[in-house]
């Protein structure tokens, strides 16, 4: 599946209400955590429900290349970590595929270590600004030996004999440089500060803990995250299980909200607050969403998600609701194309980094399928066409990335015209079963 393979085009069309019930696969972020985490710990780390989809395989891959011991027996991940600060040198280049959370937690986890490493990855990883990961590992002493322009990968780096710890502000609203940072803290003496002024998803902060890792976090009156973690601590293996990943939940979840007739039912979903962002704006549209059945599992909250097709309508989303949905707009402007009246998204510049110009690609499908819509640099807004009516009929450019693919497959079910992507591939790095599980559904793509 890589992107030097031919392209494999689908194309989804309208057809039969959806209806069943399914379980989408493990969440993508707490699956890579899992594996990141576990491989580290000293002891043994079970893993249920892992997403086995490639980018998260390929972060498996680097951690036995650094010397944990990873196997799947029946449905379980069975990992033995080195235990914290016990890392190896990986002997060949770090290759991460199509994977930005894989790479820049990765870079974090190895660059405190006094050892040399190498991240290579696709052509959409590759244009990716890893800038913002390495800026904060300078200060813990790492160097850059070298990098493509702008500090791109391929890059190598190299951690400093003894790191020294840091505080430090996050400037842009996301995970996975805070994440970075906390892991280069791991292998440092002393205390490693995160300052987050726009709090993002928590996974790395609720994880470590349980693992075992020191760390608090406290909010001040300002609404400004500090999260303080004490280094070279012990980390010890543990049970998980891998809730539903939300991100994924979405296709099923918008293609069911927009076809009419359809009920389906979604189960064992993540609904840690800092990931809802989209349920709350559907619910705000108008939508039937149900969260039934909600339990703690392991720690996260979990439910299952009873859908049925709706009339939308368009609404705001504020850019203090971005960190909660940033890879759901896509997505939403699909559901938003079906809305009565203008949806608006503002403060989504982050878009424009993701595996591709997310908010370029999202402006450019639309309008190929006849949708109005109206790109700014850090807003869009889409203008519906309730029923689908004059909707469909284009053929979109993935620019491999996976989140594209599949919302515009489900606009397809749902538009007068069918329509097509230029490339299915790149699904298997999230959501490999996303073919035969719309399919279950009723779902008409091939
Ligand atoms: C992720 C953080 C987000 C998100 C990505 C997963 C994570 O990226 O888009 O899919 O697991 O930490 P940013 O940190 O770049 O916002």
């Amino acid at each position: 599946m890589s992107a030097s393979s031919q392209p494999s085009p689908a194309t989804a069309r309208a057809g039969h209400p959806l209806a069943g019930t399914v379980r989408v696969p493990g969440d993508k972020s707490i699956s890579h955590r899992s594996l990141m985490f576990g491989g580290l710990a000293a002891g043994e780390t079970r893993i249920t429900g892992l997403l086995e989809g490639e980018d998260v395989l390929r972060t498996g891959e680097a951690m036995k290349a650094m010397g944990a011991v990873i196997v799947r027996t029946g449905g379980e991940w069975i990992v033995q970590g080195t235990g914290n600060g016990a890392l190896l040198e990986a002997e060949t280049p770090l290759d991460f595929g199509n994977a930005g959370t894989g790479s820049r937690l990765t870079m974090g986890l190895v660059g405190t270590y006094d050892m040399e490493t190498t991240f290579i990855g696709d052509d959409s990883l590759s244009k990716r600004p890893m800038k913002r990961v390495l800026d904060p590992l300078r200060e813990f002493g790492t160097q850059i030996l070298s990098s493509a322009e702008g500090d791109r990968m391929p890059l190598t780096l190299r951690g400093p004999r003894r790191a020294a710890p840091i505080t430090y502000r996050v400037p842009m609203a996301s995970a996975q440089v805070k994440s970075a940072v906390l892991l280069a803290g791991l292998n440092t003496p002393g205390i490693t500060t995160v300052v987050e002024p726009i709090m993002t998803r928590d996974h790395t902060e609720k994880m470590l803990k349980g693992f075992g890792a020191e760390l608090e976090v406290e909010t001040d009156a300002t609404g400004v995250r500090h999260i303080r973690l004490v280094g070279e601590g012990k980390l010890t293996g543990r049970t998980i299980a891998v809730p539903g990943d939300p991100s994924s939940a979405a296709f099923p979840l918008v293609a069911a909200l927009i076809v009419p007739g359809s009920d389906i039912t979604i189960e064992n979903v993540l609904i840690n607050p800092t990931r809802t962002g989209l349920i709350e704006t559907l619910l705000e549209m108008g939508a039937s969403i149900e969260l039934l059945n909600r339990r703690d599992a392991g720690g996260e909250d979990v439910a299952d998600l009873r859908v049925r097709h709706s009339e939308l309508k368009g609404v705001t989303v504020p850019p203090s609701r971005a960190p909660f949905m940033i890879d759901e707009y896509p997505v939403l402007a699909v559901a938003a194309s079906f809305a009565e009246g203008e949806t608006v998204m503002e403060g989504v510049e982050e878009l424009r980094v993701k595996e591709s110009d997310r908010l370029t690609a999202t402006a450019d499908g639309l309008k190929v399928n006849g949708v109005t819509c109206v790109e700014g640099h850090e807003f869009l807004r889409v203008t519906g066409r309730p029923g689908g009516k004059g909707l469909g009929g284009g053929i979109v450019s993935t620019h491999l990335d996976h989140r594209i693919a599949m919302a515009f497959l489900v606009m397809g079910l749902a538009a007068e015209k069918p329509v097509t992507v230029d490339d299915r591939a790149m699904i298997a790095t999230s959501f490999p079963e996303f073919m035969d599980l719309m399919a279950s559904l009723g779902a008409e793509i091939e």
